[in-house]
Formats: structure tokens, C-alpha cells, sequence
């Protein structure tokens, strides 16, 4: 992991070549291939943060994007699909040279697993159009379902050669499948060319958090249970299923958010600082968190259920199927040994945030006496860190209020990236990770020992579900949240 990006949006008149020179662009020409290229994620994050790269001047220098799906699509269709898609979610307009160049790299060869022949003859043309041997890489923007005959598709047609492939989540959905996963990519990929992504890991503020702790004096001292009471993890969303009741009744708001981004965050709140911020190193040390994580506790964990959901399209009208998680997770070492964490997220709930909150413990003298009208019964003495893009970090803390008499008043001292520097943040989520990946930068990726125990810890709750709970739409979750983090509380919504 190094510094090196500058803004996408950058206004200057420098040329693309002179940018993908100075920003570090993979010198390796590639062929990308986006399977699952008409889905729902294709259209609202890859395309459009290829295109965001490709102006940005961080693609090679030689490319080409094939899309892949099982419908048929020409060339041509496929660039229009490209550029409706990047009109509609991209911050670029496909317009200008840019564009042009972008959408000329762009071709479409279908495939099945049963008949892999129009994608082979796509990557052949592409390959021939750069010239050499331009490396490979697959991303899997499919169902997990997919994941493993397409795998196998690339190692039967030997397209797997001189490949690296992008497996989306969720991976695995157990022990079992994800061991099973593993074998499977492990018969035909060595782990190196291997890249389990969470885009939650490839937004900046989550980096941030690496360079919080480990760049400053001013934080670690504290990071540990001599001085932090509890953690929580908190990723409300406002939006329901968004008419993929297929996907979610399946997967379900554990599997698709706890498992596969909330826990990696923990990761890196937790982990021990790394001897180097290497792709081994790292993932070493958040690894050696989930090994240190108790299994779940069910007791200690609430499913949730919004009310409308089984009338949902395509939703079963009996549904057990989770849209909201609270659940305490203990990490038992000498660091975390008795702090809880505790993880939200949720459906239809009351804001869309990605924080994380460190709570302080209490002086152990109370010098000042509580002014019940300025402060809350507990007052409040967090760190807080949003980590949803552009991100800010925050520290409350009690300070006294201008006047003569000795009183308290909750204060905060806030970081946001747009004061401290000319950008808010350079890249999406799965901009970094698709850039990192090209480079073959594993760091930010999740490694297949870490999926499988985090799925490992996962078994008790897996195995014995809880009843779910109802919870109003635009609410913060079933009643009983407060039960779960009692004595502590939610800092949101009331902390802003
Ligand atoms: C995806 C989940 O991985 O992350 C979605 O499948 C969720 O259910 C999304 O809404 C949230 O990510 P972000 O960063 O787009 O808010």
C-alpha cells in the first residue's frame, strides 16, 4: 500500500499519458473482463469506475474491458450500455476524448460455462489489439452461485493463465461453501493472483484509520481496553432490498453486510500495528483479530425484520430472512479482552452512516460535578470516525463552558478531509480496489484463511437463528438494541 493518487475531477489540462506517468498506473497492459458486465453492480460501480480511472490516467497504458454475461450483446450495445450506465451514476460525463478512448477499449463476448467460445474469441481480439501479453484480469461481478463454474470455465479454456481474478461477496455463505470456494479457486489460481474484494475497505477513510493509529503519537497510546470502554460498528442504510429480494432472501443482512464488511472493518480498528504496511503483513495482523474473536453468542444478538418486507416482490410471505443485525462480538486478547463491539446494520432504517465509535472510558476521578442541564447522564467522551465518503473523524469531549461558573458542555473537534486538503477523496471504493488489483496489491483484499474463520465464528448464529424481530421503517431497529449494548448506548442517532 503507497500513496499515489491524485483527484479523478481534476480540472488541470494534463494529459492523460502525463498523469497515468505521474499517479503510478499499472505499467502492466491488461485485458479486463467484467463478467455479470449488464448486472446491477456492473452498472452502478465498475463501469463507471473504470471510466473514472481511465480519466484519471491510472488504467495502463495498453487496455482493453471485455464485458461478459450470458445474454448477447454486440460491441456496440455494450458501449451503449457502458456510457448510460456512466451518464447515470458516474461524477465523469461520457463525453470528450476521454470518453472516446474508454469506449473504444470496450467489447462484449458472452459466456456460459457450456459455451465459453464467444468470450475466448473477445479476449483473443482484445489481446491481439494491444499486442504482447498483456496480463488478465477477471472480475466476478456475478452470483456466488456463479463464482464456481465460471472459475472452472477459466481453468478448463485456459484463460486462467496469466490472470488474476476479482471474486465478489459474498464469499461463501458458511464454512463449508467457503472452504469449498477456496478449493475450488485454489485448484486452478494460486492465492497471489487471488482478490476477495469489500469495497468498504477500498474507501479512504478506512485507510485513514491505518493512519490515525499508526502515523500519529496521539491515538494508539489509548487504542486498547486500558482506555477504550466499547466499539461500535455502525452502518445503517435508508434503502430496503431495492427489488433484489432474489439475492437477499438468500443472503440476508448478515451474510451480506456483517460478514462481508463490517467485520473486515474491524479488522482494522482491532488488529495490532502490522511490521510493515505490506499486503502480508497487514493481513497478517487482521487475521490474527479474527482468530482472537469469539464465536457469536446468540443471545447476544438481535435480527431484525423492517415491516412491509415480506410483501416485498419475490419476498417469501413467511419470511425469516434478517434486513437488520445488532450483534456484540468480543475479540479475547491482551488488547480488546473485555471491550465489547458492537456491529449494526440495517435496512429502511433511520440514515444512511458508516461510523465507527470508540468510547472513552471515564476519568477515574470525577473532579467536576455533572451539570445534568449542559451534559447527559453519561457524558460523552468518543472518538468517532464516518467512514462513508468524504468521511470525517471527530472527538467529543467535555469541555468547560465560557462563564464563571465551573460547567461542563460536550464539545467536538472534527477532521474532514476538504479542510485539511484540495480533495475530499480521490477514488471510490472500487476504484482503489480494481487499480490495487491490476497492480497486484493483495492489502486491502481479504485472504482465504481470514473468510474462512470469520465464518467459523459465525456458526453458532448460522446454525441457530434467533426469531427476527420487526422493526418500523425509519427506525433505528427493534426495541431490544438497547438491552444488547446497555449499559452503553447507540451513538447514533442522537451524536451527529
Ligand atoms: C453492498 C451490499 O455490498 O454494500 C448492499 O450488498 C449495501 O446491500 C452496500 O447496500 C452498501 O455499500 P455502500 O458503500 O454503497 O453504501
Amino acid at each position: 500500500m503507497s500513496v499515489r493518487y491524485a483527484a479523478p475531477g481534476s480540472r488541470t489540462r494534463e494529459s492523460v499519458t502525463a498523469r497515468r506517468e505521474r499517479n503510478g498506473a499499472p505499467r502492466e497492459d491488461h485485458v479486463i473482463v467484467l463478467f455479470g458486465a449488464t448486472g446491477d453492480l456492473a452498472k452502478r460501480e465498475l463501469l463507471p469506475g473504470l471510466f473514472s480511472l481511465a480519466k484519471a490516467g491510472l488504467l495502463p497504458a495498453r487496455y482493453r474491458i471485455v464485458g461478459s454475461a450470458r445474454s448477447t450483446l454486440t460491441d456496440d450495445e455494450f458501449r451503449q450500455h457502458a456510457r448510460d450506465a456512466v451518464a447515470e451514476f458516474g461524477l465523469a460525463e461520457p463525453t470528450g476524448e476521454a470518453w472516446h478512448e474508454f469506449a473504444e477499449s470496450l467489447s462484449f463476448g458472452s459466456a456460459v460455462p457450456t459455451d465459453p467460445q464467444p468470450l475466448l474469441d473477445a479476449v483473443t481480439a482484445a489481446e491481439k489489439a494491444i499486442g504482447g501479453h498483456p496480463r488478465r484480469l477477471f472480475h466476478l461481478a456475478v452470483p456466488p452461485r456463479g463464482f464456481t463454474p465460471t472459475i472452472g470455465m477459466l481453468g478448463d479454456t485456459g484463460l486462467a493463465s496469466n490472470a488474476r481474478v476479482i471474486v465478489e461477496k459474498p464469499f461463501g455463505t458458511d464454512l463449508a461453501s467457503a472452504r469449498a470456494l477456496n478449493e475450488t479457486i485454489h485448484a486452478i489460481f494460486d492465492e497471489s493472483q487471488v482478490f476477495r474484494i469489500d469495497h468498504f475497505l477500498g474507501k479512504e477513510s478506512v485507510d485513514n484509520i491505518l493512519a490515525l493509529r499508526f502515523a500519529n503519537g496521539l491515538f494508539e497510546p489509548i487504542w486498547n481496553r486500558d482506555h477504550i470502554s466499547h466499539v461500535q460498528i455502525d452502518v445503517p442504510e435508508t434503502i430496503g432490498i431495492e427489488g433484489r429480494a432474489g439475492f437477499f432472501e438468500e443472503t440476508g443482512t448478515f451474510r451480506d453486510m456483517i460478514v462481508t464488511h463490517l467485520l473486515q472493518v474491524l479488522g482494522f480498528v482491532a488488529m495490532e500495528p502490522p511490521t510493515s504496511l505490506a499486503a502480508k503483513q497487514l493481513r497478517d495482523e487482521t487475521t490474527k483479530v479474527f482468530e482472537a474473536m469469539s464465536p457469536l453468542d446468540v443471545t447476544s444478538v438481535v435480527r431484525g425484520q423492517y415491516l412491509g418486507y415480506r410483501d416485498e416482490p419475490g419476498v417469501d410471505p413467511a419470511s425469516q430472512t434478517e434486513t437488520f443485525i445488532a450483534a456484540r462480538v468480543e475479540v479475547d486478547n491482551w488488547r480488546w479482552s473485555g471491550v465489547p463491539f458492537y456491529l449494526r446494520s440495517g435496512k429502511s432504517l433511520g440514515q444512511k452512516r458508516q461510523v465507527v465509535t470508540l468510547g472513552l472510558k471515564q476519568p477515574v476521578m470525577r473532579m467536576f460535578a455533572l451539570d445534568p442541564e449542559t451534559t447527559n447522564v453519561t457524558p460523552s467522551n468518543e472518538l468517532v470516525i464516518e467512514f462513508d465518503d468524504p468521511g470525517w473523524i471527530a472527538a467529543r469531549f467535555l469541555a468547560k463552558m465560557p462563564g464563571a461558573a465551573m460547567r461542563l458542555g460536550e464539545a467536538t473537534m472534527t477532521f474532514r478531509y476538504a479542510d485539511s486538503f484540495c480533495t475530499q477523496y480521490a477514488l471510490a471504493g472500487y476504484e482503489r480496489l480494481i487499480l490495487d488489483a491490476m497492480l497486484g496489491d493483495q492489502s486491502l483484499f481479504t485472504r482465504a484463511d481470514g473468510i474462512e474463520r470469520l465464518w467459523e465464528v459465525s456458526a453458532p448464529l448460522l446454525d441457530d437463528p434467533p426469531p427476527v424481530e420487526p422493526y418500523a421503517p425509519g427506525s433505528w431497529g427493534p426495541d431490544s438494541i438497547h438491552r444488547l449494548i446497555s449499559p452503553h448506548r447507540w451513538y447514533l442517532p442522537d451524536g451527529r
